[in-house]
């Protein structure tokens, strides 16, 4: 699909990110059960409910644009992200280092799309999208508050680590 005016773009974009958070979904539920720590068990179960909403989103809004891509949503950058996470956290041999693996994964993956959200965030308002706007700050302020969270379980988890080596 050629790719020559903004509106044409933007609805790639969104296609796009809606394959990611499709992926980011199932993933975060794995990440779930590879988990140990309760409150990081629970906030990647939480997260994971999120992303199906965020996803719900981006197909409302695909919806009303003019001319969606047909084809099934992927995102090859939500993908090298999961096979990257995947590696990583069967290489770790201990929960806790597991955990802190999981924590730094799951973080990438949110900086990835609040970058991708910031830069639809901004064509949208280039488009006049005002609706879409909503949607998509909305979903932005979730990724960031479940970034935060993280943020914080991984240096509690730090450190409590630090007090036991
Ligand atoms: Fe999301």
């Amino acid at each position: 699909m050629k790719l020559d005016t903004l509106p044409s773009l933007y609805a790639a974009e969104i296609h796009e990110l809606l394959g990611a958070e499709r992926l980011l979904a199932t993933a975060f539920e794995k990440l779930a059960v590879a988990a140990s720590h309760v409150e990081l068990c629970q906030a990647l179960v939480s997260h994971a409910a999120e992303s199906t909403r965020h996803a719900e989103r981006l197909a409302s809004i695909l919806d009303e644009s003019e001319n969606p891509p047909r084809r099934r949503p992927t995102s090859p950058g939500a993908a090298g992200l999961l096979a990257e996470a995947d590696a990583r956290i069967h290489a770790a041999g201990d929960a806790h280092v597991r955990d802190l693996a999981i924590v730094g994964v799951a973080r990438r993956a949110m900086h990835y799309e609040i970058v991708s959200y910031l830069t639809v965030i901004a064509w949208a308002r280039a488009l006049g999208r005002n609706e879409d706007i909503l949607l998509l700050e909305a979903t932005l302020d979730e990724e960031r508050q479940s970034d935060d969270w993280l943020s914080r379980i991984a240096l509690a988890a730090l450190h409590a680590e630090a007090r036991v080596t």
